[in-house]
């Protein structure tokens, strides 16, 4: 079996090999050399360009060493000093930051809406009308990237906020991949970062910042975190252009790559190839009797699911595929008669034809077998 297998995962993901090179062969090696500096800089505008931020002195994206989890946990934490807290839950990532709230003693409720559909913005409007006063933010998943389903982050954040709330998204997997509108859905915090649609490796956590929010945290007081404390590493990020401590150069350069690869493509060029790059396998999977998960209008069709036909579980395909020279994830965990696909990274119309062909030697016989 091949050492590297060609990933068609929703992050980390197949990333271009401007990255590799960046990654072995950084523009500093000291996170406090001038050179870091610049290069801090020069990521900060093009992230921003590359989020579609029509207003760049608004915000400030602070970077911290943490997955997508710890980023998450970190923003909730600081907004905690705010007071109570409210959880939108439609999801297996609506979950974690519930559990994440739990595990941490942060002060919160949870609205909860189906999971087989996009977050009811009417229900939620409602449930405010009357409760809004008990709570001062809230938090919320934009892509559940487990059910592949979109929830409406513009339409969402423009009902938080109507009703006073300070506003947080955990964009981890939608960021890059879609189109968002960030302002318009007037976030507060927007959370992303370097393994998904931006195509760097795993490492660094953006935390996009509305420095006016930003200010409102300082002002109520210091968060209990020390490491992942979001206030103290944004103001010393935005005074230095440099983290508070020794975040790996390597990663930053890692990012700086995915800049330059992603200017160089177009960003909505980028949008359009994971989209079409997916419905071109939907379409493919079909032919092989294969069907898509969820309804048309619900999916993302960056990341979606599809069941296997019958008789064949999720450890066996995956062993298989993985001969073929692709690593395939799971769909939803607990249910093995499913796979995931996901087209966010650096794939090309050579791995796409692989990519069939594996399909095609894998499942054909299975679903004829079954037919
Ligand atoms: C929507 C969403 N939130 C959070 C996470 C957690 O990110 P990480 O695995 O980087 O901690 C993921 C990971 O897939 C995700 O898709």
């Amino acid at each position: 079996m091949r050492k590297n297998l060609t990933l068609v995962t929703p992050g980390p993901v197949k990333i271009p090999s401007i990255i590799h090179e960046y990654l072995v062969n950084p523009p500093c090696n000291y996170h406090r050399q001038e050179g870091f500096g610049v290069m801090f800089d020069e990521n900060q505008r093009d992230l921003k360009q590359l989020m579609g931020i029509k207003d760049p002195a608004a915000f400030f994206i602070t970077n911290l060493l943490a997955s997508g989890t710890g980023t998450n946990e970190a923003t909730m934490r600081a907004m905690a000093v705010l007071g109570k807290g409210l959880i939108l839950r439609n999801g297996f990532f609506g979950q974690r930051l519930v559990d994440q709230c739990t595990r941490t003693g942060i002060e919160h409720d949870v609205f909860d809406s189906p999971d087989d559909r996009p977050l009811d913005v009417a229900a939620l409007n409602d449930f405010l009308a009357s409760n809004a006063s008990k709570y001062k933010w809230a938090y919320f998943v934009s892509h559940e990237t487990r059910a592949t389903l979109k929830n409406p982050l513009e339409q969402i954040g423009q009902t938080l906020k109507k009703h006073g709330l300070v506003v947080g998204a955990d964009c981890v997997s939608s960021m890059f991949a879609y189109k968002l509108d960030l302002e318009d859905a007037q976030l507060d915090f927007a959370v992303a970062t370097t393994s998904k649609a931006l195509m760097a490796v795993p490492g660094i956590g953006f935390v996009l910042c509305r420095h006016t929010v930003m200010a409102a945290l300082k002002a109520a007081g210091k968060a209990d975190a020390y490491y992942l404390d979001l206030v103290g590493e944004y103001e010393k990020q935005k005074k230095e252009r440099a983290p508070r401590f020794g975040q790996p150069v390597e990663l930053h350069a890692a990012v700086r790559a995915a800049c330059i690869h992603l200017m160089q493509v177009g960003i909505e060029n980028h949008h359009k190839r994971i989209q079409s790059q997916m419905l071109e396998l939907i379409h493919y999977l079909k032919g092989l009797g294969v069907t898509a998960l969820l309804e048309d209008k619900y999916r993302s069709n960056v990341v979606v699911n599809f069941t296997l036909p019958a008789g064949l579980e999720y450890t066996e395909f995956q062993t298989l595929m993985a001969r073929e020279g692709f690593y395939v994830l799971y769909g939803l965990i607990e249910d093995p008669s499913m796979f995931q696909l996901c087209t966010m990274g650096d794939l090309t119309d050579l791995d796409l034809a692989g990519l069939k062909a594996a399909f095609n030697k894998v499942l054909r016989d299975r679903t004829r077998a079954v037919a």
